[in-house]
């Protein structure tokens, strides 16, 4: 152990690497696929998906929120699941095989329940993992969005909601024949200076309009700003007014603890190919409140059950190959499956959760990154470009109102040269036209050494940024930046 006096500074590389060997996690990093700087930079296939995560030459990749790193275990499971493909055909269905860790495929979606369920905090019955997440967005608006333009029609939603979840409230009130202009309601930002939302001003809203709305959509985290909803509170006062609320949790699964049966959520939307690592555009899931899925049967066999657009995977399991064209729902999430489920994605999404049972579930990995968040936060806010203002933290400074990622509003004109100065030092964050870059440590793969490795890039990056800027308001004959970082 150091001796105080031997105590590196907190801003220093060593610091990071003392945090880092203090992180019970950090074993997690070897679980995953960290391009290489190199890698990032080639332009041609490799032959075999490989990296050194403890390279000299790895990237920092702090982009789990937009795209998770590839777990290791991921090629191990698909080829397996190729294996059963090719050596069993049809058979994989339902055949068994000796020394396989991966169902038969006719299990493949309970699998992926029972998987995804602790993540989210709902029981198995509760979630489904198929399709993306604006087509389950739809399939459940399809179910309880029943507007009625004489009592509650509207849907409420933030005004700067992610384009295709505005997209599907607005297309649903366009489907039931009725004027966004007078059914949608957006949560407008009380100032410019400021795009997070306040709870008290959602309920406010929620207040306003709670005669005539039937349906809330919000985000658990929003995507620019990071901000985490209040989403038990949320939930309880939308149910005050009896109106049903969908949770488009994009940015929160696998960053967040979720209790979604707890908090007494009605639904719930979203992705897998974020913070839960499972691939591009693989399968997302969605979550159905027991209560809202009930099936009941009277005494001549009828079912009485919530109605939905229907596919055979939702009927009765037993019977799905009866071909007797009776839908018999399966009580719970499950009912609401269209398709036989895609394995390729079933089998990504389950290998990367199985990297998330390694961790000890959601709880261990929020412990760091509430520190991880924080230690970046700090190191940012002690750099002289934050002091000058050249850019702004615009997520919440509260832990209980932000996940993992951290926004960063730039001065005008900073972005472009930005990017691709971080890119050119094999620093991987994602932008938001026109002046917000994201930045998100992923507790399962990012060390404290990868923020301050960002956070020194950052500011190298930011001083090109600014001497590019200065040079083209001097050509078109303004007067020169003052600030220097
Ligand atoms: C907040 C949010 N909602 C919805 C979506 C759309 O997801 P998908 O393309 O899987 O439908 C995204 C995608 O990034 C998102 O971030």
């Amino acid at each position: 152990m150091a001796s105080p006096d031997q105590n590196p500074h907190v801003s220093s590389r060593e610091y990071a690497v003392s945090l880092d060997a203090q992180d019970p996690l950090r074993h997690l990093r070897a679980e995953f696929l960290i391009p290489s700087r190199a890698q990032l930079k080639a332009k041609s296939l490799p032959e075999a998906a490989s990296s050194d995560s403890s390279s000299h030459d790895a990237s920092v990749y702090l982009c789990g929120n937009s795209l998770g790193l590839q777990p290791r275990l991921t090629s191990v499971r698909m080829q397996q699941y190729f294996s059963t493909w090719a050596s069993q055909g049809v058979f994989g269905h339902f055949k068994p095989l000796n020394e396989s860790p991966l169902p038969t495929w006719l299990d493949a979606d309970i699998r992926a329940a029972e998987a995804i369920g602790p993540i989210v905090g709902a029981q198995v019955s509760e979630v489904a993992v198929m399709e993306t997440l604006t087509a389950n967005l739809h399939l459940l608006l399809s179910s309880f969005y029943k507007p009625d333009i004489n009592h509650r029609h509207k849907i409420i939603i933030e005004s700067q909601a992610f384009p295709s979840d505005h997209f599907a409230a607005e297309s649903q009130i366009l489907h039931h024949n009725l004027d966004p202009a007078a059914s949608l309601v957006t949560i407008k930002p009380l100032s410019l200076a400021d795009s997070t939302l306040q709870t008290d001003q959602i309920l406010s809203v929620i207040d306003k309009h709670a005669a005539t709305t039937a349906l809330i959509l919000l985000p658990g985290i929003q995507y620019y700003t990071g901000q985490l909803f209040d989403i038990p509170k949320i939930t309880e006062y939308a149910h005050r007014h009896s109106i049903f609320i969908i949770w488009d949790l994009a940015h929160a699964v696998g960053n967040v603890p979720l209790k979604l049966h707890d908090w007494n959520v009605d639904a719930a939307v979203w992705c897998s190919y974020k913070y839960l690592n499972s691939g591009p555009g693989a399968a997302g899931g969605f979550f159905v409140h027991e209560k809202h899925s009930k099936v009941s049967t009277s005494a001549d066999g009828k079912k009485t059950f919530n109605n939905r657009l229907s596919g055979w995977w939702g009927s009765d399991k037993s019977s799905r190959f009866a071909m007797d064209n009776r839908f018999v729902p399966i009580p719970g999430a499950a009912g609401f499956q269209l398709s036989n489920p895609s394995i390729l994605d079933i089998t990504s999404l389950t290998a990367s959760l199985e990297v998330f049972e390694k961790a000890g579930g959601m709880e261990p990995l929020r412990e760091k990154s509430l520190k991880i968040t924080a230690y970046l936060e700090n190191l940012l806010l002690s750099t002289d470009a934050y002091s000058q203002r050249i850019f702004e933290i615009i997520t919440p400074k509260e832990k209980e109102q932000r996940g993992a990622q951290l926004s960063l509003k730039l001065q005008a004109g900073l972005l472009d040269v930005l990017m691709k100065e971080l890119e050119e030092r094999g620093v991987v964050v994602d932008e938001r036209r026109p002046d917000v870059i994201r930045v998100a440590p992923a507790p399962l793969y990012n060390s404290f050494e990868d923020c301050w490795e960002f956070v020194k890039a950052f500011g190298r990056a930011l001083e090109v940024a600014l001497k590019a800027k200065r040079g083209e308001m001097k050509l078109e004959g303004t007067t020169e930046l003052e600030m220097t970082s």
